[in-house]
């Protein structure tokens, strides 16, 4: 199979003074990937899908290191997604149980490799164990600077957009806030990623090409790249294809060029 499937657009002319500065060679500042295929990746071997899973993991750990290597600043990565609670509660557990022994036993490195972390979603509902030791383990890496890896997890971008409405319209029925005065920026204060740039480049592993409830406000101008490997086989070589289909992209933010 292709390793891209998207089509390449055509090169980047030069960028007019009101459009953010076209990135040309250098790297995109955040990547988010939505991790897909490790149940059939696990299927295509006749083993359970906890072993997909793993290799997942195994391919998470590749992939910091690969997105450090190539200057990538952000990397985002949808673990668990709200709609994921609707799996048996025996594949819920197993993903329970890697989350939890990645912390355990990953954090070490990834802090001394420089990487600060951060989730986003609803993480109480993975339980009061579960949500300290994630908790944790973003104070314990918040001085790094090397990599912010973004761990999403129980997260939907519909319900983060929906929880943001009701904190803004509390706030506005409070009189702490006037409606004609909310922008975007004061929008996007109110979401999981305050703080956060948006993700220059989306990528999606296993063929599959949607969104499926990611990042939906912050996606707006991403670039999206699907790549028809399962998410277990991923590495260094995919990252790079990604990366290079983004270099040959043009970004125009809605505004035209030249
Ligand atoms: C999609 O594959 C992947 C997930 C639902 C979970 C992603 C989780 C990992 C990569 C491992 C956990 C990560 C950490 C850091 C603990 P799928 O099961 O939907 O695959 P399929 O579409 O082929 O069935």
């Amino acid at each position: 199979m292709a390793l891209l499937s998207s089509r390449r657009a055509p090169s980047a002319a030069v960028p007019a003074a009101d459009v953010p500065a076209a990135p040309g060679r250098a790297p995109p500042r955040h990547v988010a990937i939505i991790m897909d295929g490790n149940g059939r990746w696990a299927a295509a071997r006749g083993v359970p899908r906890l072993a997909g899973h793993r290799a997942g993991v195994a391919a998470v750990r590749r992939t910091v290191e690969a997105a450090i290597a190539a200057g990538v600043g952000w990397l985002t990565l949808y673990a668990f997604s709200s709609e994921n609670w609707r799996r048996p509660q025996e594949e819920i557990a197993d993903l329970k149980g890697l989350l939890r022994h990645y912390l355990a036993h990953e954090l070490a490195e990834l802090a001394s490799a420089g990487v600060r972390l951060h989730v986003i979603g609803e993480r109480e509902r993975f339980g009061a164990e579960l949500a300290a030791a994630l908790a944790a383990a973003e104070a314990d890496t918040v001085a790094n600077t090397r990599l912010d890896l973004v761990m999403a997890l129980s997260y939907g971008g519909r319900a983060e957009l929906v929880a943001a409405a009701r904190a803004i319209a509390r706030q506005a029925g409070a009189g702490g806030l006037d409606p004609a005065a909310l922008d975007e920026a004061g929008f996007a204060r109110h979401l999981f990623t305050a703080g956060m740039p948006d993700p220059d480049l989306l990528i999606r592993t296993s063929g599959e090409r949607r969104l499926s409830n990611f990042l939906l406000w912050q996606a707006a101008y991403a670039e999206l790249v699907f790549l028809d490997v399962l998410w277990p086989d991923f590495g260094a070589e995919h990252l790079a294809a990604a990366l290079a289909e983004y270099a040959g992209r043009e970004r125009r933010f809605g505004a035209r060029l030249g």
